[in-house]
């Protein structure tokens, strides 16, 4: 079911066509035809187990599909991209990134080697042997500084410890990718209420601002209310329901069978 106001698409997104994955047999996406990142901010929302990592993962090209296609539109003119054939080093350098829901392993980087080796990857193929370059400090020194200030890490010449800060991390090391599409799956989960809510302005800044297309994952649907334009609700694989969260929230018995009550909030 969709809302039928059409919007015209002038920001980056992707489309994904005629999308199927499955796993040991079992189809767990399969998608006829959806664009994401029409809108500054959109939410990807469904039960556990509805296919929303792996539909990300399809449109990142970190796991291989078993058949579809993924295009990426820069929203400004310029030719689509067929990402579904190109693998994931190169659509990130595209602008098309995610970060995780299960955190990375950052033991063998401190927090601001992370950070200045993403920034090396965003404009240089040989970003190990690179990224102490002073031309990296210099221009990203500033901006990774900002980040580091907006969520106080414990320590930022150390590791990251807790998992808190993995996911913090995780975020800021996309962001430095300077996505044109990025997709979040699950940013804070797990984050106090207060960083949460840094987070969550971080993004709709990024979105408004700097015409990044965001693409979030989340189960705290009141995450999702506050930042999202729009919303795609999957279920078994599929997008039962697509709108702006006031209709979403009005179809709260197709959204409620497949959460449980009391999860749409009146
Ligand atoms: N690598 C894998 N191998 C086998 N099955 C997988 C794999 N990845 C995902 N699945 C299965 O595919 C289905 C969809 O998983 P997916 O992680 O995409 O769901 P999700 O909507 O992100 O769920 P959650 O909200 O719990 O994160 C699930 O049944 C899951 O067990
Ligand atoms: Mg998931």
């Amino acid at each position: 079911m969709t809302e039928s106001a059409a919007v015209p698409v002038s920001r980056p997104s992707v489309r994904i066509q005629d999308a199927v994955k499955s796993f040991d047999g079992r189809v767990v996406v399969d998608v006829a035809d959806l664009t994401l990142g029409k809108h500054p901010v959109e939410g990807l929302i469904g039960p556990n187990g509805a296919g929303k990592t792996t539909l990300m993962r399809m449109v990142t090209h970190s796991i291989s599909l078993d058949r579809g296609r993924v295009t990426f539109s820069t929203g400004t003119g310029a030719p689509d991209v067929v990402l579904s054939s190109k693998a994931p080093h190169a659509i990130a350098r595209r602008g098309v990134v995610k970060t995780n829901q299960v955190i990375q392993d950052f033991d063998q980087l401190t927090i601001w080697d992370s950070l200045l080796l993403a920034a090396s990857k965003a404009h240089d193929e040989r970003a190990l042997k690179i990224f102490r370059e002073p031309h990296v400090w210099s221009e990203y020194g500033d901006e990774i500084d900002e980040y580091l200030n907006l969520f106080p890490f414990d320590n930022p010449f150390g590791f990251a410890k807790s998992a808190g800060e993995k996911k913090l991390l995780d975020i800021i090391r996309c962001l430095l990718l300077r996505p044109k599409l990025l997709l979040l799956d699950e940013p804070t989960a797990g984050l106090p209420a207060g960083i949460r809510d840094r987070v969550m302005e971080l993004i709709k800044k990024k979105a408004t601002e700097e015409n990044v297309s965001v693409v979030v994952v989340e189960h705290d649907l009141n995450v999702i209310w506050n930042l999202s334009d729009y919303v795609h609700f999957m279920a078994e694989g599929r997008v039962v329901l697509q709108g702006d969260p006031p209709w979403i929230r009005e179809h709260a018995t197709v959204v409620e069978k497949y959460l449980g009550e009391g999860h749409v909030g009146r």
